[in-house]
């Protein structure tokens, strides 16, 4: 039978408390990765999960977390983080079933690339849980970027990219990261990034929140306390006894919407102004979102109006909207006010088909899920009223536009799936082949996004924030079968397909939503090219509270992916490298 809607209470992840004697200059976290159990929906049994545990450093015996995701961590612009991360998830992976059947398939799916390059598995075949932790968005050196050839398993085992800050603190299932926050006030989050397993393990429940907040944001007048929430969206699916599916091999069930970790949960707010902090942390659906409400308990037309006032990076120009499209990885951060419907209406978030114009072949955009969380106005307004600034006098910067120039070197990213292979690329070529692209410190860029197949993908660059330029239609069947022929010819330089030549369209503009905004994700739809322009390729130099070798030294090399987590594990992702003015 159907999941009853609405009838658990919305959890709110637990803030991780720091210990700040450890490393003076820093806050440090003591995070350990652990397999335990959690229940989804009041009528499922528990499933066992994946989570993040983080050290009270009050009480050894009360770690903070809930089993599925991770705690928030709360922190202050510019004062660096250290965590230790430590692994103690068992040995047999949770989803084992899947990886057994996955290699057993191997022969076709496994990511074996198109000639001439050789792809060289990194890690042993009885090893099946490995685990990196990576903090998204975030302004950090690469040694502590928690890239995929960094991971770690439980007993100790260390791929070859292995690094810890502090090695002699470490024991062999552990790695310290050091985090500069040099970053906007912005909500980043981390995640799981081991090495061809980040799907798995995401879905277990590797993910958490990582607030970033600028003292003088206080004097905003922004909804903050119980006011500010973090809705943290996934997708699910169940067996029949409650136990986690894997949704692309496993389903028994009907995908699920699982927000904060519960299946269509619902909040009890106030008829005041709430800021509502979005992630999609799901695999691979993009949700297109409104606040519907029943005409006869809105005051004014429905669905509910609502400001966006900040994206993955960090505020932005206060927009009034209606509805708005998010793709995994991205971070919307809204003012939706319940005054303006009546006493008692229920506020429903919804993802629902809406146009897809702009942006064909978007995945699970479509009707199988649709209602998702339910805010139901009715509490007392506390506190004598709402004194929170309204929207559109909320004194936010707006973001200055990154002007291309004509001198602005342009870089070219073609998802590349390979006819027979199926596996995904980007330029065809493998992950695991060396970093091609070199990228002079303190240059601008304009990357393309080619996408010539018909899925939509979410491009995501690690270090930096990016502005979307545009998109620019492309015949895409032309171009396609060009660039085989390219490959199949040997890939000589001057016969490569000019991307001007298959323009079917003038460029569009972003929209609304993504103009002027701080970007570490956007989405690249289906036969388009996407263009965002990257200002200044700079890695953080500084070590971090007299850590030695806590900051970047140059060549420093960073990695670009689809954030479609199975795309990214089937090695759409590729390392790019910030070099020195003599390379
Ligand atoms: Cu959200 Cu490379 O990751």
């Amino acid at each position: 039978p159907p999941l009853k809607k609405f009838v658990d209470p919305l959890p709110r992840p637990m803030t991780a408390i720091s210990d700040p004697s450890v490393y003076p200059g820093a806050d440090y976290y003591e995070v350990t990765m652990r397999q335990s159990s959690w229940r989804f929906h009041r009528d499922l049994k528990p499933s066992p999960v994946w989570g993040y545990w983080a050290t009270n450093p009050h009480d050894p015996h009360r770690p903070i977390g809930m089993g599925y995701l991770g705690p928030t961590f709360d922190v202050t612009m510019d004062h660096p983080t250290v965590v230790k991360w430590r692994n103690e998830l068992p040995t047999t992976h949770m989803f084992q079933k899947v990886i057994d059947m996955i290699r057993d398939k191997a022969p076709v799916v496994a990511p074996i690339p198109p000639p001439p390059y050789k792809y060289v598995p990194q890690f042993p075949d009885d090893i099946n849980v490995w685990n990196v932790v990576h903090q998204h968005g975030g302004y950090t050196a690469p040694q502590s970027d928690g890239l995929p050839e960094q991971s770690y398993s439980p007993k100790g085992f260390h791929a070859e990219g292995y690094t810890t800050l502090d090695p002699s603190r470490v024991k062999p299932n552990e790695a310290i990261y050091g985090y500069t926050n040099h970053d906007h006030s912005c909500m980043l989050w981390y995640h799981d990034h081991a090495m061809g397993m980040s799907a798995l393990n995401v879905y277990a429940g590797l993910a958490g929140l990582y607030l970033i907040r600028d003292p003088a944001d206080e004097r905003l007048g922004l909804p903050r306390g119980e006011f500010e929430v973090p809705l943290i969206l996934q997708d699910r699916t169940f067996h029949e006894d409650g136990s986690l599916a894997y949704t692309m091999t496993d389903r028994e069930g009907e995908d699920t919407p699982v927000v904060n970790g519960k299946a269509y949960p619902y909040l009890d707010v106030e008829p005041r102004r709430y800021r509502l902090r979005i992630l999609n942390a799901s695999n691979e659906r993009f949700w297109r979102l409104r606040f519907d409400v029943d005409p006869r308990d809105a005051i004014l037309e429905p669905p509910l109006p609502f400001w966006l006032i900040g994206t993955d990076g960090g505020f932005r120009a206060p927009l009034h909207m209606l509805d708005f499209l998010i793709s995994p990885a991205e971070r919307y951060d809204l003012i939706v006010d319940f005054s303006r419907v009546r006493p008692h209406t229920k506020v429903t978030l919804t993802n629902y088909p809406g146009t897809q114009v702009h942006f064909p072949g978007i995945p699970g955009c479509g009707p199988e899920i649709a209602d998702i969380m339910q805010f139901r106005v009715t509490k007392q307004l506390s506190g004598g009223g709402d004194r929170t600034t309204p929207p559109e006098k909320l004194k936010l910067h707006s973001v200055a536009p990154i002007e291309p120039k004509p001198q602005t070197r342009r870089r070219e990213w073609v998802v590349y799936q390979h006819q027979l292979y199926r596996t995904m690329t980007f330029n065809a070529v493998p992950y695991m082949e060396p970093s091609q692209d070199f990228i002079e410190e303190g240059s601008t860029e304009i990357w393309e996004y080619i996408n010539p197949n018909h899925d939509a993908h979410p491009m995501h660059v690690h270090l930096v924030n990016f502005q979307v330029l545009n998109r620019q239609p492309i015949d895409a069947a032309r171009y396609q079968t060009d660039y085989e022929k390219w490959i199949s010819g040997g890939r000589k330089p001057k016969e490569h397909p000019v991307l001007a030549n298959y323009f079917t369209g003038p460029p569009v503009p972003p929209d609304p939503d993504e103009a002027l905004s701080y970007k570490d994700t956007v989405k690249a739809p289906a036969q388009m090219v996407t263009r965002i322009i990257i200002e200044e390729f700079v890695p953080p130099t500084d070590d971090i509270a007299s850590i030695p070798n806590s900051g970047a030294e140059l060549p420093a090399t960073y990695i670009h992916h689809c954030h479609l987590l199975e795309h990214e594990d089937d090695d759409l992702m590729r390392p790019w490298t910030i070099v020195g003015p003599d390379g």
